[in-house]
């Protein structure tokens, strides 16, 4: 019998994608925070929407997808940060049985950015809140004496422009003639999207349990990802400007180094990494940009 996935978070650019992804293999049951029509609730924050699915459902694995996962909001809005990052995990953990594993995703944000090429057992110091509200569900998990995966990404981009991340920002920046400043102190190696189901799929038959990295297989500042955009997309790359962070004045301190060593992913599942340069490739031969 295939094995049943709840998907938090399916709105997301992660859940949404592999809501789709893994029905092909597996009875994938996707949910949203809120009602629409067809559509599974699931609030992580609500104790008794949590537990209400969670009894019905009967999932074999829970993959949490859902986070506020805009940095400067979680600096600004403390309470809600800890209680969807770390709150909405732990109701997961308690409302669901022993044997049901837990996939949860994080972020090369629980690091502190000085070194870079982090591997999964490099001492985590976050920087901001969102790091501190993403390390606090790890450490639960890692405590709960559950089966559990933790995967850390980095950056994540994809093929849907209506998905908030750096690349849909700078596709339609430069796409509408916008200039845009861009720092190239914060370097790390962005994970497409797109590849993640193939990654989960292959943890999810192995088993993988404990912490895990994935990224992409070359470390990139985000200028010289722009300017990448710009190269593969044909888009006029002499609209951004080269700034530093310190420039930007944001409300959450960016760790500058983050990239993710991705070598235990590859060995024990026996998948590749690629490179920004071919993801955005094939972002733009395989899938039709909206
Ligand atoms: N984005 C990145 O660059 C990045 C990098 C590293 C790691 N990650 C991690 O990867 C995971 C997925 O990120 P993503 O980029 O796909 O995030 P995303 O696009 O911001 O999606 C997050 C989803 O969580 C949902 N959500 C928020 N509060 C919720 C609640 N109380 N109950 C249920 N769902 C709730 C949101 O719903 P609404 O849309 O309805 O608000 C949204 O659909 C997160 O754990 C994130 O920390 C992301």
């Amino acid at each position: 019998m295939k094995k049943k996935i709840l998907i938090t978070g399916s709105n997301g650019q992660l859940g949404n994608c592999l809501s789709a992804s893994l029905s092909n293999y597996f009875d994938v049951i996707p949910s949203l925070k809120n009602t629409t029509i067809g559509s599974l609730k699931l609030d992580i924050t609500d104790k008794l929407n949590v537990k209400y699915i969670i009894d019905r459902i009967k999932p074999d694995i829970i993959i949490n997808c859902a986070a506020i996962t805009d940095v400067d909001l979680c600096e600004k809005n403390r309470a809600q940060a800890r209680n969807v990052n770390f709150i909405g995990l732990k109701n997961l953990v308690k409302y669901s049985k022993k044997h049901t594993k837990l996939i949860h995703i994080s972020t090369d944000y629980v690091f502190d950015g000085l070194k870079g090429n982090y591997n999964e057992k490099d001492p985590t110091i976050p920087l901001n809140f969102y790091g501190k509200t993403k390390l606090e569900a790890e450490n639960f998990l890692i405590g709960s004496n559950r089966k559990i995966l933790i995967l850390r990404l980095n950056g994540l981009f994809s093929s849907k422009l209506k998905n908030k991340n750096f690349f849909s920002f700078v596709y339609k920046s430069i796409n509408a003639n916008r200039k845009i400043s861009i720092v190239d102190d914060q370097i790390s190696n962005p994970v497409l999207v797109e590849l993640m189901p193939e990654v989960i799929m292959k943890a999810i038959l192995l088993d993988t349990t404990g912490v895990v990295h994935y990224g992409s297989s070359n470390v990139i500042s985000r200028y010289d990802f722009a300017k990448q955009i710009c190269m593969v997309f044909k888009l006029n790359a002499l609209l951004i400007e080269k700034i530093s962070s310190d420039k930007l004045n944001q409300l959450a301190k960016r760790p500058l180094k983050t990239s993710l060593d991705t070598s235990k992913i590859e060995s024990i599942l026996e998948i590749n990494t690629y490179d920004t340069n071919f993801c955005l490739e094939l972002i733009k031969t395989k899938y039709i940009l909206k």
